[in-house]
Parts: structure tokens; C-alpha cells; sequence
């Protein structure tokens, strides 16, 4: 009994394996530019820290350079090496420098290790490479005076880069931690979300459950916002089911209450043709017997129609745009030897075209029953005529005037309803039985497409107009 919507496996899922997925991943991305931007910042911050620190001995070791005493112009330094504690006390990390005079002359220190050219008395630094581990340099540029003149020289320090390496390891696990903690909550938070928000949604499943098999009835369950329009829709499902079962259920009343007498005539007969004295009689019982079939033949059929039009509904399926004066025309011509029979005249009136939006199959429905009692009821040596023309305000109108006995007025409203028949019709008209559900029909089909049935005395007061009127078929 049940199946699915046709939709995708996705579709199909859960909503709240849905809603995670995409808070994961998107978490996921965000958090990962969140590390990368962390870990720059790190990096950053770790050498700011270091760099103050390499500068700061880097002129403690340029106070120390002097011009040596013995007077040949040469420099001298005093390495004081508080300064370079300074540096290694930060952590495993080695520690190397260089003191170069003026250009060519190394003065001390390693040898192996690179100056930074740079602006004068301003520290400056570089990230390089000592005995194959990273390190950190900082050069001071600056001059010792010998009275005379001044004599340049280059202080370099630097530093491997562990501490750093370790500083910005730390910042950033810290953070990692505290974004997976964040994801976390926020998973269970959606969790919980999810479950709360799909509450509603397990309620009206329950009151739909509990309702009996044939309530209904639309559903007035509170619902949220989003799920509104899925309940609407389900009203008008039902209401359509409603509208559906209703049809089907006059049907089969109607349909076994109507059908008693024929099928009982049929009987009568038949027990009255088997116990004929002769063949004449025998006869006449098969022809009335014949004539009840065929009156229960039309009723049978008179119901199908209606309850097409029943379950058809207001949503007017089916409706489409078309030309009454094509399809009126080929009804008309249909009936016109049944007419002739009829002792009938029966004719057509139009002009050029006129579109309508309805269902060409009940339209054709509708006319043939109006055409019916025209010949049923107008009598013979009767002129029928079926007229298109176009109404006021681009309404269509389709009429089936006669010059028959007519309805009187004050029974026009009644044989409108259904099962309602007019006076016992005229010895030499065909055809006495009928349901009383032809202008039923007719009126159902006109409303169902926008239009009315109207019913008027002919010119001169002689005969019956029954006039529908079609809306606009460009108007909404
Ligand atoms: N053109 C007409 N002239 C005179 N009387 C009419 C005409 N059309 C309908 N009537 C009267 O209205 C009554 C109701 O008509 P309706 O078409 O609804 O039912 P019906 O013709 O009796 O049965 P059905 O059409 O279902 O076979 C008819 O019994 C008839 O008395
Ligand atoms: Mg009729």
C-alpha cells in the first residue's frame, strides 16, 4: 500500500542526518580557514616575542664594541654573555653571533653565520638556516667613534628555532580543541533542535492516525509555518477523496434505486412473455420488456455522467480551450435523424467561431440532454433550433430553443433538481421514460466550467429556452 514519493535517496533519509552532514561540513571548512588564519597569526606572534629578544641583545652585545686601545684603528668587543643567556634561557634552543668591522674584517664569533645587510642603528631580520636547523638572525648595523672618525661594524645574532616551533604548535592545538569542542555543541544542540522542531510533525501523524478510516474532515492540528502548506494540501486531497467517495456513493444509490423499476418491468415481462397463450402476446411482453431495458440503459447512462461531473469536482480537469460553434454543430448533426424520427426540426445557428475553456466531452454531454428534451417534450411538427452567439462582456451563449408546451414558470426552479420530472408527456411523443437528471446534468456542467443555466419562455411566450452562458475564456 504504501509507497514512496519518487524522490532521492537523500530525499528519502533523515532530515536530522541531513542537517548534520551539512553543519559538519560546513563547520569543518570554516574551522580549517579558521586554523590556517590561527596558525599565522602564531607565527607571527611567536616572532615578535623572539625578535624583541634577539634585538635586544643584539645591542647589548653593539654596546660592548669599542676601538681598540693599541690605537691602530682596529675594533674590539667584550662579548657579555648575560645577553646571550637572555636568548638561550627561552628554551632547548642554541645560540650563535658574529661581530664583523668594516667591510672584509670579521672581528668574532661564527664564522659560518651570514650578516643581514640593513639601514643603520635599526635591528633587522631573517629567517635562515645553521648546521641544517632553521634559525632566526638579527643584524644591528652601527659605528664605535674613534674621536677622529667612526669605524662601521655589523653585530649578528641568532637563535634556532625550536621554542618558537613549540610556542605556535601550542596556540594552535588550543585552538583545534576548542573548535572541536564548539562542533560538539553544536551537533547536540541540532540534535535536540531537530528533535524538538519535528515534534509537531509526529503529532499530527498521531491525530492522523487515530482518526477513523472514513473521517475526512480536514485536519485543524496546529502546525508549524513550513509544514502548513503540506496540511493545506492535505485538505484539499481529502476534501477531492471526499468529494470522490460522495460521488460514488450517489451513484450507487441512485443507481440502485433507479434501476428497481426497469429491471422489475423487465421481469414482469419476461414471467408474462413465458406464460403468453400465443405469439402476439408473447411479443408484445418482449417489446415492452425490450423498452424497459432500454429505459434502464439510459439511466445507467444519465448516472455515469453524473457522477463524472460529480468527481470532476471545481478543479475543472481536463478544461481546455476550444471552439463551441465546431462542437455544437457535430452534436446537432449527431441528433438530427433521431430528430427526423421525432417528427422534429431541428437546426443550427451560428456565426464564424467562439472559443470557450471547458471539457469538449461533458459540453457535448450537456448539449445532447438539452436536444434530448427538445424532441422528448416539444412534440411533434416542432421546430428545435441550437444557436452559438457571442453574450455580453465576451461571455459565450448556447441555446436550444423550441416551440413546444415549455415549462411553466412556476415549475422552471423544481426540474432542476434531481429525479424531478415534468407532467406525463404527450401519447405520441418516444420515448415517456426518463430519470430527471438531465438538466442536473446540464446545470453541474455549466457551473463546473464557470456558466449557468437559464430557462425562458420562447418568443411570444411559446415553447422553452434553455440558455447557458459561458464565462470569458481569457478572463481568469
Ligand atoms: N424542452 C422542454 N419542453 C418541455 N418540458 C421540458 C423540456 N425540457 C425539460 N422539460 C421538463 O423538465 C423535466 C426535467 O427534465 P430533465 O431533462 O431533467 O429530465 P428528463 O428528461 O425527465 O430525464 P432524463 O433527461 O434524465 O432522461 C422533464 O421531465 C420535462 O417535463
Ligand atoms: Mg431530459
Amino acid at each position: 500500500m504504501r509507497k514512496g514519493f519518487g524522490g532521492t535517496g537523500a530525499i528519502r533519509g533523515s532530515i536530522r542526518r541531513r542537517l548534520l552532514t551539512w553543519l559538519l561540513v560546513s563547520t569543518a571548512v570554516i574551522g580549517l580557514l579558521a586554523l590556517l588564519d590561527t596558525r599565522a597569526e602564531a607565527v607571527r606572534t611567536a616572532n615578535t616575542v623572539s625578535d624583541r629578544v634577539l634585538a635586544g641583545s643584539a645591542m647589548a652585545i653593539a654596546e660592548r664594541v669599542s676601538v681598540d686601545e693599541t690605537g691602530d684603528g682596529g675594533l674590539s668587543v667584550d662579548i657579555p654573555y648575560s645577553a646571550l643567556e637572555m636568548l638561550s634561557s627561552t628554551a632547548q634552543d642554541r645560540v650563535f653571533y658574529r661581530v664583523d668591522g668594516p667591510p672584509g674584517t670579521f672581528i668574532t664569533g661564527y664564522r659560518e653565520l651570514t650578516p643581514l645587510d640593513g639601514p643603520w642603528d635599526v635591528p633587522v631580520f631573517a629567517d635562515a638556516a645553521f648546521d641544517g636547523a632553521p634559525i632566526r638572525v638579527a643584524s644591528l648595523r652601527r659605528a664605535a667613534s674613534t674621536g677622529i672618525d667612526s669605524i662601521p661594524f655589523v653585530v649578528t645574532v641568532a637563535e634556532t628555532t625550536a621554542a618558537r616551533g613549540a610556542l605556535t604548535s601550542t596556540i594552535l592545538l588550543r585552538s583545534a580543541l576548542r573548535l572541536g569542542l564548539m562542533i560538539l555543541g553544536a551537533t547536540v544542540a541540532v540534535w535536540i533542535a531537530v528533535t524538538l522542531a519535528l515534534r509537531p510533525l509526529h503529532r499530527l501523524g498521531a491525530a492522523l492516525s487515530l482518526r477513523s478510516p472514513d473521517d475526512l474532515s480536514p485536519i485543524d492540528e496546529a502546525a508549524p509555518r513550513e509544514v502548513r502548506g503540506l496540511v493545506e494540501t492535505v485538505n484539499g486531497f481529502m476534501a477531492r477523496l471526499a468529494g470522490a467517495l460522495g460521488a460514488m456513493r450517489n451513484f450507487t444509490g441512485n443507481a440502485s434505486h433507479q434501476l428497481r423499476t426497469p429491471l422489475a418491468v423487465v421481469r414482469t415481462q419476461l414471467a408474462l412473455a413465458a406464460r403468453a397463450p400465443d405469439l402476439p402476446a408473447a411479443q408484445a411482453a418482449a417489446r415492452a420488456g425490450d423498452a424497459a431495458i432500454g429505459e434502464a440503459e439510459r439511466i445507467l447512462a444519465q448516472l455515469l455522467t453524473l457522477a463524472r461531473v460529480d468527481a470532476a469536482g471545481s478543479a475543472a480537469a481536463g478544461a481546455a480551450r476550444f471552439d463551441l460553434v465546431a462542437l455544437a454543430r457535430d452534436t446537432t448533426a449527431e441528433r438530427v435523424p433521431d430528430a427526423a424520427g421525432a417528427g422534429l426540426d431541428l437546426g443550427f445557428e451560428a456565426e464564424g467561431s467562439a472559443e470557450i475553456r471547458a471539457e469538449p466531452v461533458l459540453v457535448a454531454e450537456m448539449l445532447r440532454n438539452l436536444i434530448d428534451n427538445a424532441l422528448r417534450y416539444a412534440g411533434r411538427g416542432a421546430e428545435a433550433t441550437v444557436r452559438v452567439r457571442p453574450g455580453r462582456g465576451g461571455t459565450v451563449v448556447l441555446e436550444v430553443q423550441d416551440d413546444g408546451p415549455g415549462i411553466p414558470e412556476h415549475r422552471r426552479a423544481e426540474v432542476r433538481a434531481r429525479f424531478v420530472r415534468g407532467a406525463p408527456v404527450q401519447a405520441d411523443s418516444s420515448g415517456a421514460g426518463g430519470s430527471g437528471l438531465g438538466l442536473p446534468i446540464v446545470e453541474e456542467i455549466a457551473t463546473l466550467f464557470g456558466g449557468a443555466l437559464e430557462l425562458d419562455a420562447g418568443p411570444c411566450g411559446r415553447g422553452l429556452v434553455a440558455r447557458i452562458r459561458f464565462p470569458d475564456p481569457t478572463g481568469t
